[in-house]
């Protein structure tokens, strides 16, 4: 097992990494001093792993409530978040209650949402199930919904006591699923760590077929890096918003074609390709990298182009972005690989050459 640490003072969490940590009871006990526990979780992900983890708390007289809601980022909404609260009322949870998330980025960022606004903030608990949620979303203390008019629009800073990534748990995950949570691992590469990139190049082979040491290491990997961007700007004022590479194209995928149809990381994938086409055209970086970075995203299925959508409505999503201010789209872009920028000085007509050149 592998244990990091996220630096926020008194907020600082530990995030464990390693193999069968559901049942690791001595990791979650600190947390659990009122041997009473909330555990929400999803039709898919609660039949595989629910009863693992109640039945070990059980054991040390933990008393367990579960919710569980139906799959799917269609789901991520405010209606879902109002059956979290309907239940967490109707059973009497009190402030001192924590609330375990258990299952891939959607659950874990409505159960974290449901912490901070529940009795105004209770305590939270991340068991990450899917490549993706351990490699990012379960790490930073973003929670949030989707909105029809914007994705991830409704939410707030809340972060985790502790995070439990157990890679046992990626047995069960789908393939598609795995090469989208590979999206992100090849994100803090290029954003902040060449080291790891060329280190992926060599091994993305590895983790598509489940290597258990690789999948140990990208894991470890990817949360160090998060661990240390949250850790310098926690509330996205400068550093942190390097996370989005990919992200603004991405989300305009993922809403422009409803939520659900192209998975978050296949988004953030062909959103990437589009940065790393504008960062071209504004001279910053090579068509070798371009190359690249496109024979990386290919070799872990995932697509480098975006569907096939007016150039208008790219434009009309990306506008709908948290990034945005005063008016401009702040894009993350490419200066070299390994190195990433925030800029809001890209030319109309580069961003629509890109977009005519990058979908289909
Ligand atoms: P997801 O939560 O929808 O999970 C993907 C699918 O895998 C679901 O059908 C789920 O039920 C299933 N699943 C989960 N664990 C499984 C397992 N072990 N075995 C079998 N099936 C399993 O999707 P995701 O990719 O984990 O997360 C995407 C979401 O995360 C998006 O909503 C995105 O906006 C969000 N996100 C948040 C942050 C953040 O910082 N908060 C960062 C990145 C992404
Ligand atoms: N996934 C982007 C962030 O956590 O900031």
């Amino acid at each position: 097992m592998q244990t990091l640490n996220v630096g926020l003072a008194e907020r600082s969490y530990p995030i464990y990494v390693g193999d069968g940590l559901i049942q690791a009871y001595d990791l979650l006990s600190p947390y659990l001093s009122g041997r009473r526990a909330v555990i929400i979780s999803n039709t898919t992900v609660a039949p595989l792993y629910m009863s693992r983890l109640v039945e070990g708390l059980h054991e040390h007289g933990v008393q367990c409530d579960r919710i569980v809601l139906p799959d799917g980022e269609r789901f991520k909404n405010s209606k879902t978040i109002d059956t979290i609260y309907d239940e967490l009322l109707r059973s009497h949870c009190e402030r001192s209650t924590p609330l375990i998330a258990l299952g891939g980025g959607v659950i874990g960022d409505m159960v974290g949402f449901a912490a901070a606004t529940y009795l105004r903030g209770v305590p939270f608990i991340q068991i990450p199930t899917t490549l993706l949620a351990q490699v990012d979303s379960s790490v930073g203390g973003k929670t949030g919904i989707n909105h029809p008019l914007g994705k991830n629009m409704i939410g707030a800073f809340y972060q985790p006591q502790v995070v439990l990534a157990d890679t046992r748990t990626l047995d069960t995950l789908p393939d598609r699923e795995l090469c989208a949570g590979l999206s992100e691992v090849i994100k803090y590469g290029l954003i902040r760590d060449l080291p790891f990139l060329e280190w992926l190049e060599q091994n993305i082979e590895k983790l598509r077929a489940r290597d258990k040491d690789a999948l140990q290491y990208a894991i470890t990997r990817s949360c160090q890096n998060k661990a240390e961007v949250v850790g310098n700007d926690e509330r996205e004022s400068g550093e942190r918003a390097l996370l989005n590479l990919g992200h603004t194209f991405g989300h305009a995928i993922e809403n422009g074609m409803g939520y659900g149809v192209w998975l978050h990381g296949e988004a953030v994938a062909a959103g990437t390709m589009m940065a790393a086409d504008l960062s071209c055209r504004m001279g910053w970086l090579k068509t070798s990298d371009v190359d690249r970075m496109r024979d990386l995203f290919q070799r872990a299925n995932l697509p480098v182009r975006g569907p096939d959508m007016a150039v208008e409505k790219y434009q009309e999503l990306m506008g709908l972005d948290k990034k945005v201010a005063g008016g401009k789209i702040r894009f993350v872009l490419l200066e070299g690989l390994g190195s990433a920028v925030i800029t809001s000085d890209v030319p109309e007509k580069l961003l629509k050459e890109t977009l005519k050149a990058c979908c289909d």
